[in-house]
């Protein structure tokens, strides 16, 4: 499939949108501060920032700039749609998660970041598509 570009620049903080590339949902959330001071800093030794996301995906926010997170949202357990919950420790989710994505087949919660929060029955982390950016404010995926 080819390359679908985005302009990013009218994202709000805490928007979501959805773009299709190669039949899939890629998702392009724009975090604010607080959202990203969310993501769990806590070492996860089973599902690092690393898995399933290209090498040049450095960060701990596993996406290119920290305020943008590009992701597959097809849950890497079976293949469901998770839902966007951005909103922290969502009180009908209980436990210490602060959001993020939850898919609802199996409860799998995934952090703002699209990685596997604690032991859920994703195998592993949600998938960050190749990306990368032309110029200021457009996002490439593919
Ligand atoms: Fe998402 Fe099973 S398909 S938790």
């Amino acid at each position: 499939g080819a390359p679908v570009r985005v302009d990013v620049s009218k994202l709000e903080v805490g928007q979501q949108i959805t773009v299709s590339w190669r039949g899939m949902p890629v998702w392009i959330v724009r975090r604010g501060e607080e959202m990203n001071n969310s993501i769990p800093k806590l070492s996860d030794t089973v599902h690092d920032f690393a898995e399933n996301a290209p090498e040049y995906i450095e960060d701990e926010y596993r996406s290119l700039r920290r305020e943008i997170g590009v992701y597959v949202g097809i849950c890497t357990h079976l293949g469901c749609v998770p839902s966007y919950r951005p909103e922290v420790a969502p009180a009908d989710l209980g436990d210490e998660w602060l959001g993020g994505f939850f898919c609802p087949c199996h409860g799998t919660k995934y952090d703002l970041a699209g990685r596997v929060y604690n032991n859920q029955p994703a195998p592993m982390n949600l998938e960050v598509p190749p990306n990368r950016y032309e110029g200021e404010t457009t996002l490439v995926v593919g």
